[in-house]
Order: structure tokens, then C-alpha cells, then sequence
């Protein structure tokens, strides 16, 4: 059966400027506040001079160390653990450069930012301890939480992977090296925070409308349910807006204290600064495999910024068979720099990026082919020893070689040529958890034969509303058009009952999609009883009256169900059910085999994509046009990592000296080329009676991996730093090839 396919509800609104983000929000009476950042990596404010810029034009309040906001509390539970903890304006010390230091609240936009100007701040500075390599050589074990990242994973418990690798007949070992990473999404972090008595009313681009009024709530000290997220359109997130950053609660805080609308926008500078970001990592992969391929030791050891990128775990775990796995995870001491959170496949771009290099690195070891490699150690069951529910990646890898035509490839680097350019081919393997929550959704039928579902989960880019309208369909047996999605708002489904999930984890679809079906099936008969009781009811006391396509049917009689909401007078036929929890007896995830093409010229050392194939194994594709549109982009952010993203940090300052659009390298249309995606789709019922799985992050996975490897194949050159630029490139150039040089030192 063809997947079916359908545009997004919400193009045009999207594409004409109708659809209303939060800064596009404009309240009456509503105030500007402008975030004013230091110019410090390291120490302290001494002294914040706000006279000037007090007395200014339109100038409400200045709100500083000296003059904070009221806060209760910081962030709780995983958004303790996820994003920052500091509450903004707490004290005078600076932990970072481009830490908030002022909030200027004017009645416009320019005579904020006029006014921030004006102020002086006088700092007493330390060195910045901002370099991670420097940190990185003085490591630690993660905090202790309830979550599994960060524990050491050793099979045998009693392995000595040393041993193991040194037994082994073919063994590499290798050090990969992930720079820091902004999500830069399109739409910026934007507040507009109204409050009425003491609820609060916020307009605030999020993954999580639940999550955030919770968090919000909690930092403003009042309970959750008087705090409304409203949220219908997120510019892009990409983990960045998981939880919840400064501007929302100073933009709540400043409207609480002024008695006024107030409207804070981050700059695109400060994104870099006063949100989050993917922390460094430096991945130490040790490979041992006998002659025929089969692994017989896997050692992924991590130093990382932040214990929220654990490769190792997130990774290694769950892609090879191995009787001798050993990984581990250290971070760093704390560092002068903003705070690291989840961003896209936290943790598996990373890990793909050193798995998949490593693995490639193997098989020019064995001289084997890299596919049959992974066909070889093959996994069957996750750490736990449960199967997985569906897994068809060897499908993925012979579908794609197909397609790709990876039998072309020439093994050797530098064997084929067009002018100037290195051709090469590689290719990686994406593996993410899937899994879904709990959560209830609404569907409501009207009289005007619009059926509404309703769910408080976040449409970030992702074609979310879409689907929940092509699922409502389908489970109420009317076309799409008679179907109004409704999302990104933390009222949803119904004023007090909230689990939404939100859209994190690769997880939303496959979590909203059979509450969907289950809400469905309890609207139905709700509305098949209302039907046979209800006064005015032409079926009233009809024996065996049945819903089909919208319309009720009994004793010859067919009445669209908005015919009988008007004879009845009942404005709405409302329930609400929630998915039956995860079936436990299995693990869960989405697959992909990746196949890319790279140019790389031969004397300025310039990579070049030119083209990509990925094979897809993500359960049953619900909506072919948005989840191609999910792996495209999921590809493309994978292959940013390698082809240009790196956060840069100044040593003497603790600066990010490319926070901005123009210096924070970002591929363009013209570094990219169509990306061949094809899906197998293989529905996983066992997750969940839609049976999708997740494809959000999937494509990101390993890409960078795909890209490194083919830039290898191409012209002989290891880069095992991202991103994969012309210097390193050429500077391996003059040195003699990779392989050659480790060969020289020997194993480390
Ligand atoms: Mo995604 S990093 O789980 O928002």
C-alpha cells in the first residue's frame, strides 16, 4: 500500500504571513524589553550604572542585579537537569560571556535598545575558563541522576576491554572531536507575557505548551493552571526550545512587576548565548574484530561539556553485537560558557559521527566492505537482551546500495577522478530510540460537521497538525478538510487535563496518533448514544444505529452528525481518551542506512555534496510529504555538522566570536543537493496501532558519519574533527595521508 501523502494544512498561512508567531503578537497597551548582555566571560559586576538610560525616552524600568525580578525558584526536574538553573539576574557574578545582566523595559523597541545602551556596567573580570581543551584534560564523572546517562555500561560486568581489544586480530582506535553547536532555529527565542489578576497569558514559541507553563509556573511561583502557554506556531526548535529559557520568564516576570503586556525578543547574537547549545565532545573509539569482521570488542570512551551528550549510551549501545562492550562517560569541569541542553539526536550525532567513522576505519582495516561490516555484527536485541519490536535495517542497507549504486564504489581512496575532483562514496547507519507517553486527546463534533482534535503537543516545522488531521480522518471517516487540528496550546485538549509530551524525543507523532484513534472511537459512541437518547433525535430509540463516514445510520435512516447536533441543539459531542501505555516486552527504534557522494577538489581542499540516499526504516509513514520533509531536513542538519557548523569560542574572552548569521557557517541551497529519501514502511504495531515510530531525528543521525567517510573515500584524508573543512583537509595534505601517520605512531 502507497503511504498516503498530503502538503501541510498550514503552508499557506505559513508561506502568506498569516500564521502568527509569538513576536508577531501585538497586545494593547504591550511594552518592549530588550535583553542587555556582558561583555565578561568570567568574574563580576562591581557596579551597574542605569541613570542615564533610566531617564531616556519611553523608558519604563531597568531591571539588573541590583533590581532583579521576583522569582520563586529555579527550574525543577528535567529541566533542571537539561537547561540552565541560574535564574537570570540572580547575582552579580557572570559564568559566561553574553550572560543577561539587564532587562530594559520601554514603550518601544528602539528606546529599549536606545537605552541599553546608555548603560554602564563595570566589571571586575577573571579569566575565562572557556577552552575546552583545556577542560577536557581534567575530566569528571557526570552528577548522579535518575537518569541513565552518564553510568558506565560494561559487558560483562567484569570485562577488561583492553584485554578484549588486544585479543582481537584487527583492532583500530581512534579519537573523534564534536565543537560546540547552535540550534539556530528561524524564529528566535520570542515572549509576550500578559497578565490578568494572577494569571498569566504567554505567547511563547515551544516544543512543550505543558512543560513550559509548568516550568514557568514554577519559577513564578504561582500554581500551573494559571499559566496559559499559547503556541500554535514554533519557527523551528530543534531541542532549542524544549525547555524553558530566560527571555519567556523575563518577559512574564517584567509583566507581573509593570502591570503592562510586555514583549521580549532575543537577538540573534544573544541566541548563541542566552539559550542553549550542543557542548563539545572528544570520543575515544576502540574497534577489535576478528579476521571476519565480527566485532569482538567495542570501547566508546567520552569526555564531554555536558553529560547531556552521551554518546556512548545514546549510540554504542544499541548498534552492534559485541561479547566485550565498555563505555563511559566524563565531563568536563564546569566551564565559562552558556549552558548545553538537548539539540537534535543529543548524543547520537555525536556518537554516530565517531561509531560510524570508526566503523568505516575498521573495514579498511579488514579490507572489507563497509556494509557487509555491519550486516556481520548485525543486533538482534538491545542491552536489556529484549528484541526489538520491527527492525528491517538490512533491508535499509541493500535497498539503498541498490539505489545509491554502491557497487560502483572503488574501495580505494583517490580511485576515481572528474577533473579536479575526488569522487568518493560512504556510507553510515542511523539508529534512534523510538517510544511514546501517555497523553489524552479530544475530539469534539459540531454542528457545522467540523470534528475537532485536540492535543497540546507542539508543531515546530515538523507537519504535526497535518498529520493529527489526517489521523482524525481516518478514524472518523471524513475527508481531511472536515477535520480541525488543534495544537501548541497548554489548555489543550480541555482547560486542567494535561499530559501532553510535547515534540521532543522523535516521539510525537507516534504518542498523539493512537490517542488520537482511541478519542475517536469514544466520540463515536458518545455520539451514537446521543443520537438514540437525545431529544429531537430522529433515531431516538432506534435499535443498532451505527456511525459511518460522519453520518448515523439506523432503520433507513443517514443523518450527517451536524444535522443531528442542530436538531438536538447540542453545540458539541465531546471526549476525550488517552493511549494505552508502551508495551514493555520490547525495545523500539527508527532505522536508516545512509549513502553519500562527496567532491572534493583536489588543490583548495573544498568538500562537496553531490548526492545522498537514505533508506528509511521508521514504522509506517503516516504522511509521506511531511516525514520526507522530516528526514530531508534531519540530513541536512546532520550534514551541517560536518560540512561547516562549529560554535567558536576566543580563548582570551570566553566570547563566541561567531554568534551571528554571518560568521556561524550554515549550509545554503547552493551546498546541498536533493536528498533521495525512501521509506520501507513497515508499520510498527507493536509501539502503537498507528504504527509509526519516530523520524525527526533519525535523519540527523549518522549523516555526518556518511559525509566524513566519503570525503575518506575520496581522497584518502581522515578527518576526525568536525567540521570537515578545506584546512583540515589540506593540512593532512601536507602531512602525508591519515592512515599512514597513526600507522607510523602505532596504536595508542
Ligand atoms: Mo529533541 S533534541 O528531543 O527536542
Amino acid at each position: 500500500m502507497t503511504p498516503p501523502t498530503r502538503d501541510r494544512i498550514d503552508a499557506r498561512a505559513k508561506v502568506t504571513g498569516a500564521a502568527t508567531y509569538s513576536a508577531d503578537r501585538h497586545l494593547p497597551g504591550m511594552v518592549y524589553g530588550h535583553l542587555v548582555t556582558s561583555t565578561i566571560g568570567n568574574g563580576r559586576i562591581v557596579a551597574i550604572d542605569v541613570d542615564r538610560a533610566r531617564a531616556a525616552g519611553g523608558v519604563l524600568d531597568i531591571f539588573t542585579p541590583d533590581h532583579p525580578l521576583t522569582f520563586a525558584s529555579g527550574l525543577k526536574g528535567l529541566a533542571a537537569v537539561f537547561a540552565e538553573t541560574r535564574l537570570p539576574l540572580a547575582d552579580r557574578e557572570i559564568h559566561y560571556h553574553g550572560q543577561i545582566v539587564a532587562l530594559v523595559v520601554a514603550e518601544t523597541i528602539e528606546q529599549a535598545r536606545d537605552a541599553a545602551a546608555l548603560i554602564k556596567v563595570t566589571y571586575e573580570a577573571r579569566p575565562p575558563k572557556s577552552s575546552f581543551e583545556e577542560a577536557k584534560r581534567d575530566p569528571a564523572p557526570p552528577p548522579v541522576t535518575d537518569l541513565p546517562l552518564g553510568r558506565p555500561i560494561r559487558k560483562p560486568d567484569d570485562v577488561d576491554i583492553e584485554a578484549a581489544l588486544r585479543a582481537s586480530a584487527v583492532r583500530i582506535e581512534r579519537t573523534y572531536e564534536v565543537p560546540p553547536r547552535h540550534h539556530n532555529m528561524m524564529e528566535p527565542h520570542a515572549a509576550v507575557a500578559v497578565w490578568e489578576k494572577d494569571r498569566l497569558t504567554i505567547y511563547s514559541g515551544t516544543q512543550g505548551p505543558v512543560a513550559h507553563a509548568t516550568e514557568l509556573a514554577t519559577v513564578l511561583g504561582v500554581q500551573p493552571s494559571a499559566v496559559h502557554v499559547i503556541s500554535p506556531y514554533v519557527g523551528g526548535a530543534f531541542g532549542g526550545k524544549a525547555f524553558t529559557w530566560a527571555p519567556s520568564m523575563l518577559a512574564a516576570a517584567a509583566a507581573r512587576a509593570l502591570r503592562r503586556p510586555v514583549k521580549v525578543v532575543a537577538g540573534r547574537e544573544q541566541l548563541f548565548t542566552v539559550t542553549g547549545h550542543r557542548g563539545a565532545s572528544s570520543q575515544t573509539l576502540g574497534l577489535g574484530a576478528a579476521r571476519d569482521g565480527r566485532l569482538n570488542a567495542i570501547k566508546h570512551h567520552t569526555i564531554s561539556q555536558s553529560f547531556v551528550e552521551d554518546p556512548g549510551y545514546r549510540t554504542t549501545a544499541k548498534y552492534y553485537a559485541t561479547p566485550n562492550l565498555d563505555i563511559r562517560l566524563l565531563i568536563t569541569p564546569d566551564m565559562n560558557l552558556p549552558t548545553a541542553t538537548i539539540m537534535r539526536a543529543p548524543g547520537d550525532e555525536a556518537g554516530s559521527f565517531a561509531l560510524e567513522s570508526a566503523m568505516d576505519e575498521l573495514a579498511v582495516a579488514l579490507g572489507m566492505d563497509p556494509i557487509e561490516l555491519r550486516v556481520r555484527n548485525h543486533l538482534e536485541t538491545n542491552l536489556e537482551g529484549l528484541p526489538y519490536s520491527s527492525k528491517h535495517l538490512e533491508e535499509c542497507y541493500r535497498v539503498g546500495a541498490r539505489r545509491f549504486g554502491w557497487s560502483r564504489r572503488r574501495p580505494r581512496p583517490r580511485a576515481v577522478t572528474e577533473g579536479d575532483w575526488l569522487v568518493g562514496m560512504g556510507m553510515a547507519t542511523a539508529i534512534l530510540d523510538a517510544g511514546r507517553a501517555p497523553t489524552t486527546v479530544t475530539v469534539t463534533f459540531r454542528p457545522n460537521g467540523i470534528a475537532t482534535v485536540a492535543n497540546a503537543t507542539s508543531d515546530a516545522g515538523t507537519g504535526m497538525l497535518t498529520v493529527m488531521a489526517m489521523i482524525g480522518a481516518s478514524a472518523l471517516g471524513l475527508p481531511v478538510e472536515r477535520i480541525k487540528p488543534a495544537l501548541g496550546d497548554s489548555r489543550l485538549p480541555v482547560k486542567g487535563i494535561n499530559d501532553s509530551y510535547g515534540a521532543v524525543g522523535s516521539a510525537a507523532t507516534a504518542t498523539v496518533t493512537p490517542a488520537i484513534l482511541a478519542s475517536a472511537e469514544t466520540a463515536i459512541a458518545k455520539l451514537v448514544e446521543h443520537a438514540v437518547t437525545a431529544d429531537g433525535s430522529p433515531l431516538r430509540g432506534a435499535d443498532g444505529v451505527r456511525y459511518e463516514n460522519g453520518r448515523l445510520i439506523a432503520a433507513g435512516k443517514s443523518i450527517p452528525f451536524g444535522e443531528l447536533l442542530i436538531l438536538t441543539r447540542t453545540a458539541e459531542v465531546e471526549a476525550q481518551a488517552s493511549s494505552a501505555d508502551l508495551d514493555q516486552s520490547h525495545a523500539y527504534a527508527s532505522y536508516a542506512a545512509h549513502f553519500c557522494e562527496v567532491r572534493v577538489n583536489r588543490w583548495t581542499g573544498e568538500a562537496r555534496l553531490s548526492r545522498f540516499t537514505t533508506v528509511v526504516d521508521a514504522g509506517a509513514i503516516l504522511n509521506t510529504a511531511t516525514a520526507r520533509n522530516q528526514i530531508t531536513g534531519g540530513v541536512l542538519f546532520g550534514l551541517a555538522a560536518a560540512m561547516c557548523e562549529e560554535g567558536r569560542v576566543e580563548g582570551d574572552t570566553g566570547r563566541i566570536s561567531n554568534a551571528n548569521l554571518a560568521d556561524y557557517l550554515l549550509p545554503v541551497n547552493a551546498d546541498t543537493v536533493p536528498i533521495d529519501v525512501h521509506f520501507l514502511d513497515y508499520p510498527d504495531t507493536r509501539l502503537s496501532p498507528t504504527g509509526a515510530r519516530g523520524i525527526g531525528e533519525l535523519g540527523t543521525v549518522g549523516a555526518a558519519a556518511a559525509f566524513a567517510n566519503a570525503v575518506y573515500n575520496a581522497t584518502g584524508e581522515r578527518v576526525r574533527r568536525l567540521p570537515v573543512t578545506p584546512d583540515k583537509l589540506l593540512a593532512q595534505e601536507a602531512h602525508g595521508p591519515a592512515d599512514a601517520q597513526s600507522a607510523r605512531r602505532g596504536p595508542k
